[in-house]
């Protein structure tokens, strides 16, 4: 893998979790597909990163034969039938016969789609921008959580629903990709208005796919509503001789502020937990 888990407890976000952490995540899996699921050890480790979230956003599934995701999850169904998991992927997204697929694995327990929104990546002002153009879902507590509990009163404000929007930037497009992100927040504001949005995903936004002179032009930046929870210093690559921040989540507004221990957003360094060497990690 190439990247750290991504990994945001939110607290209080809405009743039917009582009041213990939800958890948002993104993962970049690097090339997910049919023989990365035949590998056992990998497999494991997976499933152990993804159970670690209530939403987990894939990134970097290659999977155009859907055999790799469904394994997937019979596996993290294997050994979580208590509170399984399901899944929503986009279809294949590119420009060329290289393709890759946005998943959300999420806790059916704790959360439910309840809205899907494919970026059409054409408008006149912004056309093509995307090598691999966002996947936006829409998320609640379940039906099953009771009604009682959904609407108890707030407490600071609760949230009933929120907006994940993903992205994997081409590395040599970054800047542009991630200054797209605003027309992407915009689309999504004009379809699902008043929405808790967060953007997350491996925005390759650091180092020399994101320099320093670029970042006056990139409006996620510029615009102070929105709030980068993963700073400039941290290291999101699994890679030792690396140390970029390329992984991101960025929120906007005071929403979803409201519910995060501040410092809370952290890469999860999986290797170090799960004692598996670079080598391993990297696979
Ligand atoms: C980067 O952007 C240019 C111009 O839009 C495009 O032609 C090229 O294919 C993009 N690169 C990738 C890797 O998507
Ligand atoms: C959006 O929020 C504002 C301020 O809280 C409120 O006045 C407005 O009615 C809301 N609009 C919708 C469509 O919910």
């Amino acid at each position: 893998m190439r990247s750290f888990l991504l990994l945001l407890p939110l607290w209080g976000l809405w009743a039917g979790v009582g009041a213990s952490d939800f958890r948002i995540c993104a993962f970049n899996v690097q090339v997910f597909g049919e023989s990365k699921s035949k590998n056992v050890e990998v497999m494991k480790t997976l499933v152990k990163i993804i159970a670690r979230c209530d939403v987990c956003v894939l990134q970097e599934v290659r999977d155009s034969k859907n055999k790799a995701v469904p394994k997937l999850m019979a596996e993290l169904n294997k050994y979580y039938r208590a509170s399984p998991y399901e899944s929503v992927s986009s279809e294949s997204l590119g420009r060329s016969a290289y393709q890759e697929q946005y998943v959300f694995v999420y806790r059916t327990a704790t959360a439910a789609v309840v809205g899907q929104y494919q970026y059409p990546d054409n408008l006149p002002w912004s056309p093509d921008a995307f090598a691999r153009e966002p996947f936006v879902v829409k998320f609640s507590a379940p039906s099953t959580a009771s009604s009682a509990d959904r609407h108890s009163p707030p407490t600071g404000g609760r949230i009933k629903t929120f907006v994940l929007i993903p992205v994997h930037t081409s590395p040599e497009n970054a800047t542009i990709e991630i200054d797209a992100l605003y027309d992407v927040f915009t689309a999504v504001r004009r379809k699902w208005s008043n929405e808790s949005v967060m953007l997350l995903g491996d925005f390759n936004a650091d180092c020399s796919y994101l320099p320093k002179k670029n970042r006056k032009n990139v409006r996620l930046l510029t615009d102070a509503r929105f709030n980068w929870l993963i700073g400039d210093d941290r290291d999101t690559t699994v890679r030792e001789s690396t140390d970029c921040a390329y992984d991101r989540i960025v929120v906007e507004g005071n929403t979803f502020p409201r519910h995060i221990v501040p410092g809370s957003a952290e890469p999860f360094l999986f290797p170090a937990a799960y004692g598996l060497t670079e080598a391993q990690a990297k696979y």
